[in-house]
């Protein structure tokens, strides 16, 4: 028995810094690789495969949610059943989210598919334009796999970038911009105001 404490010490540890080495593969998702690209799943980028974003305005209006439609082509075929593909996606300013349980959200706000996306190699979601001048870059990176569940030669990954530029900010634009702020003093403020008034 006491032979096995240290085999048991190590046992422990081992499963306790499990999660932090990110052991988990990337079909539950991934971020920080929309520029790089896939490249535990090959080095160069696949030369007949493609990701594509549709739906980005090439002038944005500030506030505004936009669906973008997100399209991976070539590759290899897609496997009977089990995975088919993945997606990064990062967007410079703006907020992204998901329009159903195939994609969610990461810490970093960048968007990827969820396990149950991994199954697909098209995905919708949707971006809420920032209240800006400024242009926004998107980086995306799109992962077509052949479903052996491994990261392998046979998946073919490709990146793409896109630009949306902002157009000048006009007073309707604050107006809704600080909409609620703005709601929240006339229903706050004014009933404060007119109670001093009458004391
Ligand atoms: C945006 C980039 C990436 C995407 C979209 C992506 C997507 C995927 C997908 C869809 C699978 C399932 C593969 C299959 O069943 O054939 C997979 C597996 C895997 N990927 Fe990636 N990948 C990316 C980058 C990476 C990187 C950079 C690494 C290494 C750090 C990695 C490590 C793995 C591992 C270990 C597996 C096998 C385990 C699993 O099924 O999760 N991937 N990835």
């Amino acid at each position: 028995m006491i032979a096995m404490r240290p085999i048991l010490i190590i046992l422990l540890s081992s499963l306790l810094l499990l999660p932090s080495s990110g052991v988990f593969g990337s079909s539950h998702g991934m971020e920080g690789y929309s520029e790089t690209g896939c490249t535990c799943h090959g080095e160069n980028a696949g030369s007949d495969t493609s990701v594509e974003i549709i739906g980005i305005p090439s002038t944005y209006n500030s506030g505004e949610v936009y669906e973008l439609s997100i399209v991976l082509a070539g590759g290899p075929e897609e496997a009977e059943q089990g995975h088919r593909g993945g997606f990064n996606l990062k967007a410079s300013d703006g907020t992204l989210s998901s329009k159903d349980s195939t994609t969610y959200v990461t810490e970093n706000g960048e968007m990827t598919h969820e396990h149950s996306g991994a199954n697909q190699r098209t995905w919708l979601v949707e971006w809420t334009a920032p209240f800006s001048e400024n242009e926004v870059t998107f980086t995306i990176a799109g992962n077509v796999v052949d479903g052996d569940h491994q990261p392998t030669d046979g998946d073919d990954w490709a990146v793409s970038d896109y630009t949306s530029f902002g157009s000048e900010l006009e007073l309707s634009d604050r107006v809704s911009q600080f909409s609620e702020i703005l709601i929240l003093i006339v229903l706050f403020g004014l009933p404060l105001v007119l109670l001093s008034r009458k004391k």
